[in-house]
């Protein structure tokens, strides 16, 4: 146990999606919200102490990227994944949402073809249909219990695909893909000249056993057709700062998205975000550590009271985020029924498995990063509705 994660903190009436609109969401003021992807865990102290430093100068006008930005990032990649970047390749962006957006109109056409591969973050279901581009879907395989890409279902489908939406690691089945699997990826769309843009956002978040490869530090032929998305946001709990970074190493690349970037106005940057992303990175590293140490805890004590408590829902090993993929097809419920069953009788406010794709029909997804004892009442309520069904 860790004093740092077990601290309970009341987060209503913080202007806090998760809490404050639980409420509006699920229709039910006692539901625990354990639903969108932000944790209910204090930031490092340095990071508190580096925002509420610059917050008390008082004058928050436009911000500036110094060179001390670009060295924290450069610093944190080499040093946590073993990848070398320069800091020209780092585009400053909002979120990761509006990068693949930037990236799909930089790169692709209307009508053009972009693969996904469901069931994964809603998002890149949206930015691809809201801007009027085609959805080629690539979905996982779940084999033994482990989901899998499908190589040969890919394979036949990439015929005119321009772009390929890559979630490393996977959000919302909790895969940290392997260098192998990532090759052979990367190899179909090398040869064919599609563009990957990898979401890394939950880099920093593999739990102990797994290890991150970023996808553009495969080859220096993967690197040339490779967006990476980063951020400080999930890891060090900041989403609200909307500061997040675009890696980008082939030059023309780099300036068509970052045309696009400033056609939008959206290169400017968030004061707080920048501070908080400098912090993290050069001082948030033993935090992170216990947190991951934490999150592992969590893993083990939810994949231990899924098999001996409840019959009927089992999940796939997490080997990153703070996301568990909840398979509930054994209750054998249509899925209007089972998001019932979860806010109204087991009063937990998860994510609906089919907003992850047709693949998500008789999942939940539910969010471990918060303390011990709010999984253990989560997990309780689930448990003892289940019990009554
Ligand atoms: C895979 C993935 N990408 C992007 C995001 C959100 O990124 P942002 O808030 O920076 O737009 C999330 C949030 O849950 C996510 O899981």
């Amino acid at each position: 146990m860790s004093a740092i994660f077990d601290e309970m903190i009341d987060r209503r009436r913080t202007n806090c999606r998760k809490w404050d609109a639980a409420c509006q969401l699920f229709g039910n003021d006692e539901v625990l919200p354990m639903w969108i992807a932000d944790m209910d865990f204090a930031v490092p102290a340095a990071v508190a102490r580096a925002v509420q430093e610059r917050a008390a100068h008082e004058i928050y006008g436009y911000p500036h990227k110094e060179e001390r930005f670009y060295r924290a990032i450069q610093n944190w990649l080499q040093h946590r994944h073993g990848w070398q970047v320069q800091p020209e390749w780092i585009l400053g962006n909002p979120g990761v949402v509006s990068a693949i957006s930037t990236a799909i109109l930089a790169f692709t056409e209307p009508g053009d073809k972009i693969v996904i591969q469901p069931p994964v973050y809603p998002p890149f279901f949206s930015c691809v249909t809201k801007n009027n581009r085609q959805l080629v879907e690539n979905p996982l395989r779940l084999v033994n219990g482990q989901y899998q890409m499908d190589f040969e279902d890919l394979t036949g489908k990439l015929d005119g695909v321009k772009l390929l939406l890559l979630c490393n690691p996977h959000n919302p089945v909790g895969r940290s893909w392997t260098r192998e699997e990532l090759l052979r990826l990367g190899q179909l769309c090398v040869e064919r000249g599609i563009v990957i843009v990898s979401d890394e956002i939950h880099a920093d978040l593999v739990l102990p056993g797994a290890i991150h490869t970023p996808m553009a530090s495969l080859s220096p032929e993967v690197a040339r057709l490779t967006v990476t998305c980063m951020a400080a946001s999930k890891t060090f709990n900041v989403a609200g700062l909307y500061t997040s970074i675009a890696l980008i190493a082939d030059q023309k690349l780099r300036q068509r998205f970052s045309g696009v970037l400033e056609a939008l106005d959206l290169n400017g940057g968030n004061l707080f975000g920048i501070t908080a992303l400098i912090a993290a990175f050069e001082e948030g590293e033993a935090w992170l550590d216990e947190l991951l140490t934490y999150l592992d805890g969590n893993v083990r004590y939810m994949v231990d009271f899924f098999a001996r408590q409840v019959e009927g829902i089992t999940l796939s090993r997490p080997e990153a985020t703070y996301l568990a993929w909840l398979d509930c097809r054994e209750l054998q419920l249509s899925q209007a029924r089972l998001k019932k069953f979860f806010i109204q009788e087991a009063k937990v406010g998860l994510n609906d498995g089919m907003t992850f794709g047709r693949a998500g029909e008789g999942f939940m997804r539910l969010n471990y990063g918060c303390p011990r004892t709010i999984l253990e009442e989560g997990l309780g309520r689930i448990a003892q509705a289940v019990r009554l069904l």
